[in-house]
């Protein structure tokens, strides 16, 4: 006879390899295939193929997000935040969409601490291919036992079990948790298929482990995926697939507000009001330089406020280190823009740091 049980107790009760244990942290499911072969004293045999499929859990591979003490929650935060909460809370799967460093991860973590579900991060990555979001078999594990307890009766029995283990995605599904995947357009589109039917018909397709009836799983009611994607023109970013884009309510996001960028290099640096906002108004004002108006972002704002802080320098225009730590701080973003093969931006930097702190010193 041969009949494909899940995880019924008496069948568990039979096998010799109980000691296997899941490899953390991901979620596992566990798969026996058990033969029984019972010979008796005048050699009559019974076989008996049982298969297992016994789920091993908690994970603990998720985060709960909670906003820290440097957190800034202004009305533009707090206006995109309230949009992709009315998304999500009808059931959509949101999408934020802009240029590097317009907080589009802070504003995931943000919107999924508001759903108050676990949260499981996964990370774009061009060698990502389906298994590595939903899960893999993942070996196999032969025991044979020989029971000769009663003397007349001889009981061999022969185990070999697969191990499928879940991948994030597939754990997300599952639990209902929320899914932040961030930069999702740097793994390559086919590899993203697989949240077409999550997204639209809440149905996780498991080919690999159809034989154990897992093939088709459920999404969770409470399953919500937030993504990020930079624009496509940025290097290693793919082109997202039109089917997946139609699928999810895209939210496109620009630099903050000045009001944003001072409140949040005052609290990642512990600077003066006075001195963030000569630091975002440069900013501000060199991203009015050259093409490429999304650079320098707030990520600059911060690291020249933490080494001031750190320095105890001051933001004037004639204090030597307050120079020399804008030309470094935005020597990646300055070196671009050039004129006869010569880079424009330090030559701008004091020119745009003087005007600035002039200002400042006026009011
Ligand atoms: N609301 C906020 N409060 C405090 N800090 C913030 C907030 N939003 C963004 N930041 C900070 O601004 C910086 C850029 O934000 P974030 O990393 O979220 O941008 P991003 O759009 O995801 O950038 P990238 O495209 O490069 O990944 C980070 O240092 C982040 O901590
Ligand atoms: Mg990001």
């Amino acid at each position: 006879m041969t009949s494909y049980t899940a995880g019924e107790p008496a069948d568990r009760e039979m096998s010799s390899d109980r000691e296997c244990k899941p490899l953390p942290p991901v979620n596992s499911l566990r798969t026996t295939f058990t033969m029984r072969k019972r010979i008796t004293m005048n050699a009559q045999k019974s076989n008996i193929a049982v298969a297992i499929t016994e789920p091993i859990g908690p994970d603990g591979d998720n985060v709960i997000p909670e906003a820290g003490e440097q957190f800034v929650g202004t009305s533009q935060v707090k206006d995109l935040t309230d949009r992709a909460a009315a998304y999500l809370a009808v059931g959509y799967s949101v999408h934020f969409a802009g240029a590097a460093g317009t907080g589009k991860t802070t504003l995931a973590f943000h919107a999924a601490a508001k759903l108050g579900r676990p949260v499981m991060l996964i990370h774009g990555d061009d060698e990502f291919g389906s298994s590595d979001l939903v899960g893999r078999d993942a070996g196999y594990r032969k025991s044979r036992l020989v029971d000769n307890f009663i003397h007349s009766v001889v009981k061999t029995e022969e185990e070999t079990r697969s191990f499928w283990v879940d991948n994030r995605l597939t754990t997300a599904c599952r639990d209902g948790y929320t899914l932040i995947y961030d930069e999702f357009t740097r793994s390559r589109p086919e590899a993203n298929n697989v949240l077409l039917s999550i997204l639209e018909e809440k149905i996780l397709n498991l080919p690999s482990l159809r034989r154990t009836g897992q093939g088709y799983l459920d999404v969770h009611p409470s399953f919500r995926a937030i993504f990020t994607s930079n624009p496509e023109e940025y290097a290693g970013v793919h082109k997202s697939q039109d089917a997946l884009i139609d699928r999810i309510i895209t939210i496109n996001v620009d630099h903050y507000d000045r009001e944003t960028e001072v409140l949040i290099t005052m609290a990642k640096s512990g600077l003066p009001m006075a001195d963030a906002e000569v630091i975002v108004d440069m900013i501000r004002n060199l991203r009015l330089v050259g093409v490429n108006n999304n650079r320098p972002t707030v990520r600059a704002c911060i690291a020249i406020a933490k080494v001031l802080a750190h320095l105890g320098a001051t933001t004037e225009a004639d204090d030597a280190t307050f120079r020399w730590i804008c030309h470094d701080v935005l020597a990646g973003d300055t070196v671009k823009v050039t004129r006869a093969g010569e880079s424009l931006m330090p030559k701008k930097v004091d020119e745009i740091m003087k005007k600035v702190c002039r200002r400042k010193s006026k009011s």
